[in-house]
């Protein structure tokens, strides 16, 4: 049960206990605390507790309002400072109002209050909360002692998100069962990380996902690396080559040496095909020599010894080779979704939205052929045209008129601009549903 009161009086209990004892770090203090107070590489004591630091960690605009009505609290009008009058009647109002379910979240609560509770172990509280390093606030300082402001063009190449910034979930996204097999599997390994180093086995933790775009290789990915709690490291291959030449082999090895920095954590790196096609052709000599240095730090970066989790994706998997096959110890194909996948898609897509009528059954029979992404694209038609005629309530005609249109809509795609009938792209030329073609 939280409410504004109680987040303000957690705060201020944890940062009068953080700032107090010495024995915590900033692995004791929940992110959206630390991110706060974290400046030059630390966590500064004491957690000076002012309105804006209090709103800042705890989302509570007006903080002081929010608990004036309590006994035990008092505001200094010249230096903005909320404090505590009384500590331990904080402490008892707070401990009757909560359940261990809020100590488990906050380790500096369990270091304090933890033997009250069953059910409450300090040390796993501190091992379940986020390490720093898949802070925002974290991954800039070190991203700001890596590079200088003249290898910005570096930044173009890879975008590393945290956790937090992912707004994905496993949860939004439709899996087959193999998919769901192979992230079961993948989630295990990196839980027993440890005992796989044991016995020796270091070939796991190089996935490929295979699939035409908009199937959800990325969503997947990042939906991951938001479910582990791990930085999200993405390199975009086809950057390589609008590098700066006599750099680009240097750049990859600094994406490796990034993504070994702040491990644990996913490297992701999308258009994979991109390493074959550079391979095949006559590119420059630089960017073949990137491409090698590439495929030398992927054999060399290890799940089991570097903590980094590796995922590359091609919508292209004819334009592999066996060179980047061999690379990977895992195969997830990504197809375009079935009936039922397409049915369970659309029932999440419009989750927050009102449909009247809506039978995503219906619906999943009139969208053979379309993937996740395209029936996004299908719903936010529809939404926009019902806009236009100021509804905010979709209907299940809304949706099949959508999908017409969509189909439509691809059928233009597809078209040969030159030999193509004339007619249907001329305005009015066409009514544009029934051309053959
Ligand atoms: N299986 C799926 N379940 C739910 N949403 C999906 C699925 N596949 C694709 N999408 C949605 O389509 C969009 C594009 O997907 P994306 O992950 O970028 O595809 P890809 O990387 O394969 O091209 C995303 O918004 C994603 O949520
Ligand atoms: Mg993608």
């Amino acid at each position: 049960m939280s409410s504004p009161e109680l987040d303000v009086v957690e705060f201020l209990l944890t940062a009068a206990i953080y700032t107090g004892n010495r024995d915590l770090d900033e692995r004791d203090l929940p992110p959206r605390y630390r991110q706060v107070f974290w400046k030059d590489g630390a966590v500064e004591r004491p957690l000076t507790t002012t309105t804006n630091t209090i709103a800042a960690a705890t989302g509570v605009e007006r903080p002081w309002e929010a608990i004036s009505g309590l006994m035990f609290t008092d505001r200094d009008d010249f230096s903005g400072k909320i404090e505590f009058t009384d500590r331990g009647m904080a402490e008892s109002w707070f401990l009757e109002r909560i359940s261990a379910d809020a100590l488990v979240e906050n380790p500096t609560l369990a270091y304090a209050f933890g033997d009250r509770f069953d059910e409450v172990d300090y040390e796993a509280a501190r091992e379940t909360n986020r390490p720093i390093h898949a802070d925002r606030v974290w991954i800039d300082s070190l991203l700001e002692e890596m590079f200088d402001e003249d290898e910005e063009e570096m930044l173009d190449l890879v975008e590393i998100r945290a956790p937090e910034e992912i707004k994905i979930t496993l949860d939004d996204l439709v899996l087959t069962a193999d998919q769901e097999n192979e992230i079961h599997k993948i989630v295990k390994a990196i839980e027993h990380r440890d005992y796989l180093a044991e016995i020796g086995l270091r070939e796991i933790g190089k996935l490929l996902f295979v699939g035409p775009p908009g199937t959800g290789k990325t969503s997947v990915a990042r939906a991951l690396a938001q479910d582990l709690d791990l930085p999200f490291v993405e390199v975009k291959l086809s950057m390589i080559t609008s590098q700066y030449l006599g750099e680009t082999a240097k750049n990859v090895d600094k994406t490796f040496e990034i993504a070994k920095r702040l491990s644990p954590c996913i490297l992701f790196m999308d258009e994979f095909d991109f390493v074959a096609k550079t391979r095949a052709s006559d590119e420059h000599a630089a960017i073949k020599r990137a491409v090698n240095t590439l495929l030398k730090s992927i054999d060399e970066i290890s799940l089991i010894q570097d903590d980094v989790l590796l995922i590359g994706a091609t919508n292209h998997p004819d334009q592999l080779d066996a060179a980047a096959w061999r690379r990977f110890d895992e195969i997830v194909n990504f197809p375009k979704p079935d009936a039922g996948m397409r049915s369970d898609i659309l029932r999440i897509v419009t989750r927050r939205m009102e449909v009247e009528g809506f039978d995503p059954d219906a619906l999943a029979e009139e969208t053979e052929g379309l993937t996740g992404s395209d029936l996004r694209l299908v719903l936010r038609e529809a939404v926009l045209d019902a806009l236009t005629e100021e509804r905010t309530t979709l209907t299940q005609a809304d949706l099949m008129e959508a999908i017409a249109g969509f189909e439509e809509r691809d059928n233009l795609k597809n078209m040969d601009m030159i030999e193509g009938d004339p007619d249907v792209l001329i305005a009015g030329g066409s009514d544009g549903h029934d051309h053959d073609h």
